[in-house]
Formats: structure tokens, C-alpha cells, sequence
């Protein structure tokens, strides 16, 4: 069944707001991506319409948190947008979407993740499970946040630099990606 991501993002986001346009760009980057990669692996049959679709919305949890600089306004913290977009979207009827949205953040969060960086987020694996969720994943960390930027691709070294900030475990779990997506 096809959905309107776009009647979501209007149900909660104010046209002309700024985290509507941080929404909407980083969006379109990563769905752009997302379908690229996508269709360079077409013999794992990729959903298309799935893809395009949860891109749009896998950040749409970010109005909930604090975070001025992207227009956010709310209380949580921003490690939060994902599983609070996931509970949107449970609550639109698209608990698949939103599984993509708790599952994109980093490299996926594991309960260890969790537990050893006390991070304010249900205890539970958060890592991406389908090849949908896993490409969606992997195609957003080739773009940053930053707003005079939000369309600009990153090269893959820059990437790895900042996922191996976030630790070895983070990096391993990209390069496994990587390696499914660049054959
Ligand atoms: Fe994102």
C-alpha cells in the first residue's frame, strides 16, 4: 500500500518552518541515495516505493527534541528522534516506516550501545534488520545536518573518519554495509 509521506510531514510540521526544510532536504538527499543504491542492488529486490517513502520520513521524530539550531523546539534529547518518530508513524498506521526511523541512528544502536553510554532510549537493538532499513541506514550518513549544506554529499573516507569516532563497533557494522552496497 502506498502512503503520502508528505501528508505526514505536513500534519506535524509547519510549511516554511526551518526543520521543514532540514525535513524535506535531507529527505530528498538521502532517498536519492537510498534509491541509487537501491537499484544497484535490484537482485536483492529492494522495495522502491518502501524506500522512497521511510526516507522521507526516517528523521521526522527531530521537531520533538532540542535542538534550536535545526529548528527544534522541543524537551527530548536529540539521540531521541528516532524512536520517537517511530512512535509517530506506529501511530499513523506505518509501524514498518518506522522501524526505519529507530533503526538509522548511527550505525544502528545495540542494547550494549545503549547501556554503556547511558543514552536516554528504550533498552532495546536498534540495529537495521532489513535490506530496506540497512540501505536507508547506510545512504544517511552521507549527509550531514548542516544547513548550508543539507544536499551535499560526503566522500566515503570522510564518513568512515566520523564513524570510526563513534567507536570500532559503529565502523565494523559500516564497513559490513559498505561492502553490500559498493559490489
Ligand atoms: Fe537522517
Amino acid at each position: 500500500m502506498r502512503t503520502d509521506p508528505f501528508s505526514i510531514i505536513n500534519k506535524y510540521l509547519d510549511k516554511g518552518s526551518l526543520v521543514y526544510r532540514v525535513l524535506m532536504e535531507h529527505g530528498r538527499a538521502v532517498a536519492d541515495k537510498s534509491l541509487l543504491i537501491a537499484r544497484s542492488v535490484a537482485d536483492l529486490h529492494p522495495d522502491l516505493t518502501f524506500i522512497e517513502e521511510a526516507a522521507m520520513l526516517h528523521d521526522i521524530g527531530i521537531f520533538m527534541t532540542r535542538e534550536p539550531r535545526l529548528g527544534c523546539n522541543g524537551d527530548k534529547d536529540y539521540i531521541c528522534h528516532g524512536y520517537l518518530g517511530r512512535e509517530l508513524l506506529e501511530q499513523e498506521g506505518l509501524p514498518a516506516h518506522g522501524l526505519v526511523c529507530e533503526r538509522h541512528v548511527g550505525v544502528g544502536l545495540t542494547v550494549r550501545d545503549i547501556e554503556r553510554q547511558n543514552l536516554p532510549i528504550p533498552r532495546r537493538e536498534m540495529l537495521p534488520v532489513t535490506l530496506e532499513e540497512k540501505i536507508i541506514c547506510y545512504a544517511d550518513k552521507f549527509f550531514s545536518k548542516r544547513i548550508e549544506a543539507l544536499r551535499e554529499e560526503k566522500g566515503i573516507e570522510e564518513v568512515r573518519r566520523r564513524i570510526a569516532g563513534y567507536g570500532q563497533d559503529d565502523l565494523e557494522r559500516f564497513e559490513r554495509l559498505h561492502a553490500l552496497f559498493s559490489r
